[in-house]
């Protein structure tokens, strides 16, 4: 069973999106999601209601999530952490403390777009159309990461 982390800044916006999709993708019995911010400012908060709607409007429910920070005890509770966006990234790697650790941190875009880095936009201060961006990327980028852990 490998457990998966999807990383963003606030935990409400795009790593909720992950964990519903990628969750929806394989059977609870193979896979465990879970998701985390690097800041805490939402901790406790259902997913944005933006989140929410999209996530909806492709038959996912989201609304059973509550925003947490990560910790570092994440590194030794889960195998693949994926972030979202660089900044992520390097405040994850920053937090690694070998290369254990270090190894379970991947840019999620990468498993789409190979060695690129791109990074999923933040669409917290846009508008509905970015949500539905932020959710074709996860969805396509999620389909690969099913396909490898399955
Ligand atoms: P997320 O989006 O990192 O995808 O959850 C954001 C949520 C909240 C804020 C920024 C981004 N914020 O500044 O409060």
């Amino acid at each position: 069973m490998k457990r998966v982390l999807m990383v963003c800044l606030g935990n409400i916006c795009r790593s909720p999106l992950a964990e519903g999709i990628l969750q929806s993708k394989i059977a609870a019995s193979e896979v465990s999601v879970d998701s985390a911010g690097t800041a805490s400012y939402h901790v406790g908060n259902l997913p944005d209601p933006r989140s929410v709607e999209i996530a909806n409007h492709y038959n996912i429910d989201i609304t059973g999530q509550r925003a947490r920070a990560f910790t570092s005890q994440d590194f030794s509770n889960f195998d693949l952490i994926y972030a979202m966006d660089l900044s992520n990234y390097k405040y994850l790697l920053g937090l690694a403390k070998n290369k254990t650790d270090r190894a379970k941190v991947h840019l999620i875009l990468n498993e789409l777009f190979p060695n690129q880095n791109r990074e999923v936009p933040d669409p917290y201060y846009g508008g509905t159309q970015g949500f539905e961006e932020v959710y074709q990327l996860l969805e396509a980028a999620c389909s690969m990461i099913a396909i490898k852990l399955t």
